[in-house]
């Protein structure tokens, strides 16, 4: 801490700078976001000779025309229907084109950035150069300063940056900008003798990556296996099949070698004696040491000893393989001790994408992978523990299905972030594979303290959408329940348990997609929401409390209230839309293994059709998802019923 009060001194000249203002033909391409800096208290101007390392994002080739690629394959209308793309076509189809290369390189050439700078990266999609704080600020009219995070790193960025007009399409983001930089060792290299520093520097608001259960409670009496009376009061396998009619599968199938469950999981982990536990008393078809496929990803390991089992995988793996079993289940165990830990990390998900599509990982500069430093871990980890190997980069082939039970708040993570992570789920759909995301356990608001102290926007009133659930590329799966005192005969309601409420509500970044505005509309037309509304996303300058033309989540539910589940050795009730997405993505692994059987694809990308086809489903009608004082919005009649109209 000594050292880096030194630098802040010697560093600090005086006020802090204005950035240069930029003529006509240039726009402002990124600002941060209102929130973004709120809990930041301190900053500072860096030298203005200090190097800054710039990375230019380009913008990707046809990315505008991947929603109606994806609709070729998930639509159920398409002719090619099914004809899902393989990661080479993907990696062809997005690549920067020429002419976004050719201007941006011109630009910079122009302003001053000689050629022989300027490197391209392998995989064409980004330029990268080294410029003096001056030179960077000269041609971005930006003024970067430079602040300390939680793990002592110092990092370098601007509230905002402009570039010529005719380069917006061309330019996906630039480096450091909006987002930071580390540039803690090119710090060191200028640091100069000085006095102590005042003030103290706090991060930016990092918010927890979370899992999405609520607490369990110890179950007093076991319910008995074949038993339908008590399953208002503990969901057990059976209640499963008859809410949801379905049956096992007989354990001599076949099941196809290309449809497994992919389930991920991070800083929880699942434990076998609690498995074996768990099929010993309810689904005693499946052999004692049955257990998921350990696909590790940067250090994850499981399982673990009971006495270190996690709540949330012991609930997705003993919802799961009863469902699909003897089809196999997947771990994704992501990050080592250190950045899985939940105070250490603040992205989420880009780690693993990594993993299950390689193409992800070089969608970043030279060598440095296109995670965030800031926001995602950096293999090798030289902590205590850390994983000391390089980031794995597609090692493993993605499962037809993904069940991701964890998440945060649009607020949480940059809209940059988010963009760039939803493009790629929209790409794994183009190849195939269905990702469930549990909508979120706090209704229509966030946790209590993220953000504000009920979890709202804003002032407190505003409501907040779960991440990464608003990207229209992903399936998000609410929680329903059994109500008290009823039957799985009985229409299930909106989860409502103990401060328990299924999430759902409109994005605030990302647009209503066309399989759903019909469905949008109809709720409105409906359930008429009496709330004030804004509209693009607004909602610092408005008056109201939610977007209404966002993405609408969630898309389907399934029951995620007291359910039955073996945790370190005892049965306790567990719930959450956490428990909703491994259901539902494990009924889909089950039609893919019927599909499968007779010769056809997987389903992929799967909203389209449930859209299509909401006789499939039974109507969710009664309740409501309470937050920021709010009783939220009320369930209506044909979320996903078109034919009402
Ligand atoms: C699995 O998929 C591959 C590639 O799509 C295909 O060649 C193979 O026949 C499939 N295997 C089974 C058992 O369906
Ligand atoms: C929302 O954005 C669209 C497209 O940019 C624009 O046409 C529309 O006027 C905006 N609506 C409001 C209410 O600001
Ligand atoms: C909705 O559910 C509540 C309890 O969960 C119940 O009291 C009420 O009667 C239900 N209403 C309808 C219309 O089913």
């Amino acid at each position: 801490m000594k050292e880096f009060s030194c630098i802040i001194t010697a560093l600090w000249l005086g006020s802090l700078g204005t950035a240069i203002k930029p003529p006509t033909t240039d726009v402002v391409h990124e600002q941060r976001h209102p929130d973004a800096s709120s809990t930041l208290i301190k900053r500072w101007k860096p030298h203005s000779g200090l190097q800054l390392p710039m990375r230019i994002g380009l913008k990707q080739n046809n990315i505008e025309k991947a929603p109606r690629w994806l609709m070729d394959v998930a639509h159920p209308t398409s002719k090619k229907y099914g004809k899902h793309w393989t990661a080479q076509e993907v990696i062809e189809a997005f690549k920067p084109s020429d002419e976004t290369v050719d201007s941006v390189k011109q630009w910079l050439e122009d302003s001053g950035i000689a050629e022989w700078r300027i490197t391209h990266s392998n995989n064409k999609a980004w330029l990268a150069f080294e410029a003096s704080l001056d030179e960077a600020e000269t041609l971005l009219h930006s003024d970067y300063l430079v602040y300390q995070n939680t793990n002592g790193r110092m990092i370098t960025d601007c509230e905002s940056y402009t570039i010529p007009q005719h380069l917006t399409k061309h330019i996906d983001y630039i480096t450091p900008g909006v987002k930071g930089v580390d540039i803690t060792s090119r710090l060191r290299h200028h640091a100069i003798k000085g006095g102590v520093s005042s003030g103290q520097v706090r991060p930016r608001g990092t918010k927890l990556g979370r899992r999405r259960f609520k607490p369990r409670k110890r179950l007093s009496t076991a319910p008995i296996p074949k038993d339908l009376s008590t399953c208002d009061k503990a969901i057990t396998p059976v209640c499963l099949q008859t809410l949801y009619q379905f049956e096992s599968l007989d354990t001599t199938s076949v099941v196809s070698s290309n449809n497994s469950l992919g389930i991920f999981e991070e800083a929880d982990y699942y434990s076998q004696v609690d498995l074996n536990l768990f099929y010993a008393k309810y689904a005693p078809h499946i052999s004692k040491g049955w257990g998921p496929e350990l696909n590790s990803i940067d250090g994850g390991e499981a399982p673990v000893p009971f006495t270190q089992a996690g709540g949330e995988s012991s609930m997705d793996f003993q919802l799961a393989i009863p469902i699909i079993y003897p089809q196999k289940a997947v771990v994704y165990q992501t990050d080592d001790g250190y950045y899985s830990t939940l105070e250490n990390k603040m992205g989420i998900f880009n780690t693993f994408l990594d993993a299950i599509d390689g193409s992800y990982c070089t969608y970043c500069s030279d060598g440095e992978c296109g995670n965030d430093p800031e926001l995602d871990p950096v293999y090798p980890d030289s902590h205590h523990n850390g994983y000391k190997g390089k980031l794995m980069c597609g090692v493993y082939k993605p499962t037809a299905a993904i069940s991701i039970s964890y998440g945060k708040q649009e607020q949480d993570l940059p809209a940059y972030y988010q963009k760039r992570q939803c493009n790629e789920f929209l790409k794994l759909g183009l190849q195939g594979v269905s990702i469930f995301v549990a909508s979120g356990d706090t209704g229509v608001g966030g946790i209590p303290g993220d953000g504000t102290r009920n979890g709202c926007l804003r002032n407190g009133k505003v409501f907040s959408p779960t991440q990464p659930n608003s990207c229209p590329w992903l399936t998000n799966v609410g929680a329903s329940m059994i109500p008290r005192g009823k039957t799985v005969n009985d229409p299930e309601v909106a989860a409502a348990s103990e401060g328990f409420y299924s999430g759902g509500g409109f994005s605030n970044i990302f647009p209503i997609p066309d399989y759903q505005s019909e469905a949008v509309e109809n709720f409105f037309e409906i359930s008429k929401p009496r709330y004030a509304y804004y509209h693009n996303g607004s909602y610092g300058s408005s008056n109201g409390l939610y977007n209404r033309n966002g993405r609408g989540i969630p898309d389907v539910a399934a029951n995620g209230v007291n359910i039955a589940v073996y945790v370190g050795g005892s049965l306790v009730t567990e719930g959450g839309t956490s428990a909703s997405a491994p259901i539902f993505a494990a009924l889909v692994t089950r039609i893919n293994e019927e599909r499968l059987k007779i010769g056809k694809s997987v389903v992929g990308f799967v909203n389209p059709v449930l859209y299509a086809h909401p006789e499939v489903f039974n109507d969710i009608v009664n309740g409501t998802n309470p937050g920021c004082d709010t009783q939220g919005f009320s369930c209506a009649p044909g979320w996903v019923s078109p034919y009402l109209k």
